[in-house]
């Protein structure tokens, strides 16, 4: 199975604002973000892995500014860290008024996703291999974010998450 680097699973969304997506402050409501931030992370691991996938968990989003009705949503999704049946997949996520010219920051998120078989169980995926600084930071961090996901999901035990551990313990 060849590996892939995040470059190979780049996946940019645009989006424009409209009155059903928003809400009664005429804003962008966070829901349907997050749905278009779904598809777009699902087809940038679709991309690394070749094969059909389902959503295992969404980490913490925090929406730092509001998008107002008009204005254009851009999302731009790759695959930071590849396990053995999971991808974590980071996104960036920004709006722009084309009208005054500029753009603003929305927020980052981390979304994770299984790839399945055609008999609907895990399978695996390619090696993830890291080319930008950027690329390594997020991709070091992965270790620790995976493991608060399995716990928080009732798939680890606290005392067997070694890298978190590491950050707090020192023998
Ligand atoms: C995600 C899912 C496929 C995991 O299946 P499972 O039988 O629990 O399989 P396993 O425990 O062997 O885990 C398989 C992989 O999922 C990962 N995983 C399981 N739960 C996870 C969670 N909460 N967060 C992140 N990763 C998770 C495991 O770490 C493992 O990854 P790895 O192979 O890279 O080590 C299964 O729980 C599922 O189908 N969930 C529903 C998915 C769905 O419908 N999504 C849409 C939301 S409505």
């Amino acid at each position: 199975m060849d590996s892939k680097k995040p470059s190979d699973s780049l996946t940019v969304m645009t989006e424009l604002v409209l009155p059903n997506d928003t809400n009664t402050f005429g804003n962008l409501m966070g829901g349907r973000l997050m749905y278009w931030m779904d598809i777009a992370a699902a087809l940038a691991a679709m991309k690394h892995c070749n094969a059909p996938v389902v959503t295992a968990s969404v980490d913490n989003i925090s929406f730092e500014a509001p998008i107002k009705l008009g204005n254009v949503v851009h999302i731009e999704a790759r695959v930071s860290r590849a396990f053995n049946s999971s991808m974590e997949v980071h996104m960036k996520v920004w709006g722009e008024d084309f009208t005054h010219q500029y753009k603003y920051k929305s927020n980052t998120a981390y979304y994770t996703f299984v790839a399945l078989d055609p008999n609907g169980k895990p399978r695996k995926v390619p090696e993830l291999v890291t080319e930008t600084e950027e690329e390594k930071k997020i991709f070091e961090g992965a270790l620790r974010r995976r493991q608060i996901r399995l716990i928080l999901g009732g798939k680890m035990k606290p005392d067997d998450a070694t890298e978190l551990k590491a950050l707090f313990v020192n023998d």
